[in-house]
């Protein structure tokens, strides 16, 4: 008698897709939230999410448009589209109109759907941001990773971009540069990109400058490379990061005029799809690109935390011979343990991975493993997010009581207190090495 077939027999995964596993800054929150139930006490410096909330003019209007319930335009309110383009002049003088932006659910779709619908490789550095080269397999794209040094803070070179370039010149690529970056922390300064844009004009790249951290480089200054190479950047941005709402999932583009083909096929592909942004987020993110004083001040406080803390643990971790670029954005530090290498090999570590796994289960701090971002396994590298502490409450005292003294130690040890600790179990547990 024949055996009756077990019905995992017909489990047939898109063969772009198996063997994937599920992003890696999900797997951490969720995994250290496990351990949190379990009673152990995780510094949560896995999940690259803001600490600090989303500024209460925002809050308010989300409140006032809970009854919008239709279905909205596929590339977005036009009302939020104007007020982009208005933002986007007034913060980086960058002229575009309300028909060059598109709103999705979160920058992370419309980057997967411009590589869906765009026919040509992917070339992003190593370090880079751990869903861009998912995705791509997933779209069953060609991802070229460009080695970079640390000498050179993990930064895209243009030289190098050239070299790869030049032996096939007409190929159809999409360069995504990201700064400041996460997983490094650093940005470009203007002449690098500058020279940057030659090369992307040289091969006529099609160029994604995911800019999501834009507005919190800790200067207040950050630069788009649009401004050099207009023609063929696309500016990836949303309220993920700087207005603390990652979970509302509003992402933006703007594209240059030229690229108006791109952008409808990807209207298509989002009609057939997720069919439009949720309409309460939309009509509340008209507020958040409007020109507001109490924008502008959140954001002032927003930067001087980050870039207080940041400072602090990058000068306390390199006095321990833990090497990073100096931290000029975002809520990242990338750290080299190279200096432990031999120390933690008589541990029996040998990568990143196992050096990550271990401090989370000797120390309980949470971090990810350079290889999440496309690195070597053998590299001891991995991403720290300096974001466990409560940023309501140290943003109001930023706000208030700190408002007219600069943020010190004092502020750091009193107001985010787990972060200290953090790096004092991190220190303890390279001295016991
Ligand atoms: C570099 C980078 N790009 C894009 C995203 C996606 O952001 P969202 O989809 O929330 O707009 C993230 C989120 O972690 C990110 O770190």
């Amino acid at each position: 008698m024949s055996k009756i077939r077990k019905s995992s027999h017909f489990v047939n995964i898109n063969l772009n897709v198996r063997g994937l596993v599920q992003s890696a800054t999900l797997l951490i929150n969720e995994r250290s939230n496990e351990l949190i139930k379990k009673g152990i006490t995780v510094y949560k410096l896995g999940l690259g999410q803001s600490p600090f909330p989303v500024p209460d003019i925002i809050q308010e209007a989300l409140r006032r448009n809970a009854h919008q319930k239709d279905y909205l335009p596929v590339k977005g309110l036009l009302p939020l589209r104007e007020a982009i383009s208005e933002f986007n002049f007034r913060r980086q003088g960058i002229k575009c109109s309300a028909e060059d932006i598109m709103i999705g659910p979160g920058s992370k779709e419309l980057i997967f759907i411009l590589q869906l619908v765009y026919y040509g490789e992917l070339i992003i550095p190593t370090p880079s941001w751990v869903s861009y080269s998912p995705q791509a397999r997933i779209a069953g794209r060609h991802v070229t990773w460009v080695p970079t040094t640390e000498e050179n803070d993990w930064r895209l070179s243009p030289e190098k971009l050239d070299i790869i370039c030049r032996s096939d010149p007409d190929r159809p690529r999409v360069v995504i540069l990201n700064y400041p970056s996460n997983p490094t922390g650093s940005t470009y300064p203007k002449a690098r990109l500058k020279k940057l844009a030659e090369v992307a004009r040289k091969y006529n790249i099609i160029l994604i400058s995911d800019e999501i951290y834009g507005l919190i480089d800790h200067s207040g200054e950050h630069i788009s490379i649009a401004k050099y190479y207009p023609e063929g950047t696309i500016i990836s941005s949303g309220l993920s990061k700087w207005a603390g709402a990652g979970g509302w999932r509003l992402g933006t583009f703007t594209f240059p005029e030229n690229l108006r083909w791109l952008q409808n096929a990807m209207a298509i592909v989002a009609s057939e799809t997720y069919t439009s942004t949720s309409a309460p987020i939309q009509y509340a993110a008209i507020t958040a690109f409007q020109d507001h004083p109490e924008i502008d001040n959140y954001l002032h406080h927003v930067r001087r935390v980050l870039k207080t803390l940041g400072n602090y643990m990058a000068n306390r971790l390199k006095a321990k011979n833990i090497s990073m670029p100096s931290p000029k954005g975002g809520f990242y530090l990338f750290l080299n343990f190279q200096f432990y290498r031999n120390k933690l090999a008589t541990k029996g570590i040998l990568t990143s991975f196992e050096m990550c796994e271990t401090l989370l289960k000797e120390t309980g701090i949470a971090v990810l493993p350079g290889s999440d971002f496309g690195r070597q396994p053998e590299e001891l590298t991995c991403r720290l997010a300096y974001v466990d502490f409560d940023g309501k409450m140290v943003l109001n005292k930023a706000m208030t009581e700190y408002d007219s003294t600069p943020l010190d130690d004092v502020f750091l040890i009193k107001y985010c207190g787990k972060m200290i600790d953090a790096l004092t179990k991190m220190e303890n547990w390279l001295d016991n090495l």
